[in-house]
């Protein structure tokens, strides 16, 4: 199989962010106080998973669907990427994470695309932690852009379309080059993947926890890492395939 299945640790993990709003309203402070909170935990866990030997983390931090949230809203959590990038930055670049953000730049200002663009581009010789950072991303437009960009070669008669493969396909979605999540974490108590990483996900680990985003600390990813060691990858296969590789076909 070439696969380890048991007791290691992820070398992709995926966060959906979520409860900062209530987490703010169990204290009668306004949502944007939630998602400045939810900012020290993004830090917390980039730390944690750099200690853990983790190699990709890849924050959901805004989402398609998220542009429809009251104006206010979307204006704070703008001003917190623009703010939370000038004051990080400097520090991920010290600690050799290389940082690269995954969504519709074209929905963004210009001055927040112009400031990640910097950020990818000092820290792109970095080879510490990958930190990919979800903003204007949704599983549904990143399947789309794919398609329009295979569509495309075909149209240029580059590409055949029976001969399209998982690979092509995959080559054209925003985590192109790095693997897939093996962990999905997801805090504020949901159960659902909220048009995350839709292709990526086939075979993660899912990861479900009650903790608001602003108060998962060390203990909370702690638990969430030996859930993902107890778990059984088979890949389709039977337990027996998995227990003796020489069983398992093709
Ligand atoms: C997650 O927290 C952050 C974003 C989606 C931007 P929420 O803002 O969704 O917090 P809840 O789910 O309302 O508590
Ligand atoms: C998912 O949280 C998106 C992010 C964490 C960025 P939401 O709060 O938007 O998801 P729903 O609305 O509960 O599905
Ligand atoms: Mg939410």
């Amino acid at each position: 199989m070439g696969r380890e299945t048991r007791n290691r640790v992820p070398r992709h993990v995926a966060v959906i962010m979520d409860g900062n709003g209530r987490w703010a309203k169990r204290r009668a402070m306004p949502r944007h106080a939630g998602h400045r909170a939810g900012v020290k935990s993004a830090r917390r866990t980039v730390e944690a998973c750099g200690r853990s030997g983790v190699e990709v983390l890849t924050l959901f931090a805004f989402s398609s669907e998220n542009w429809k949230r009251p104006p206010s809203e979307v204006g704070a959590l703008m001003r917190l990427f623009l703010e939370g990038l000038e004051r990080e930055v400097d520090d991920l670049h010290r600690n050799g994470v290389r940082v690269r953000f995954i969504g519709d730049r074209a929905c963004l200002a210009a001055e927040l695309v112009s400031r990640m663009e910097d950020a990818e581009r000092l820290t792109a010789a970095n080879e510490g932690l990958v930190l990919v950072i979800a903003v204007a991303y949704g599983g549904r437009w990143d399947i789309l852009q794919a398609t329009r960009s295979l569509a495309d070669e075909v149209a240029a008669g580059r590409l055949e379309a029976a001969a399209i493969s998982e690979a092509d396909f995959a080559s054209r979605l925003q985590l192109h080059g790095l693997p897939d999540p093996d962990l999905l974490i997801r805090t504020g108590g949901e159960t659902r993947i909220s048009n995350f990483l839709l292709w990526n996900l086939a075979y993660t680990e899912c990861y479900f926890t009650p903790c608001l985003w602003p108060d998962f600390d060390e203990r909370e990813f702690a638990a969430a890492l030996s859930s993902f060691a107890g778990a059984e990858r088979r890949y389709g296969l039977t337990p027996d395939q998995i227990e003796t590789p020489g069983l398992a076909g093709a």
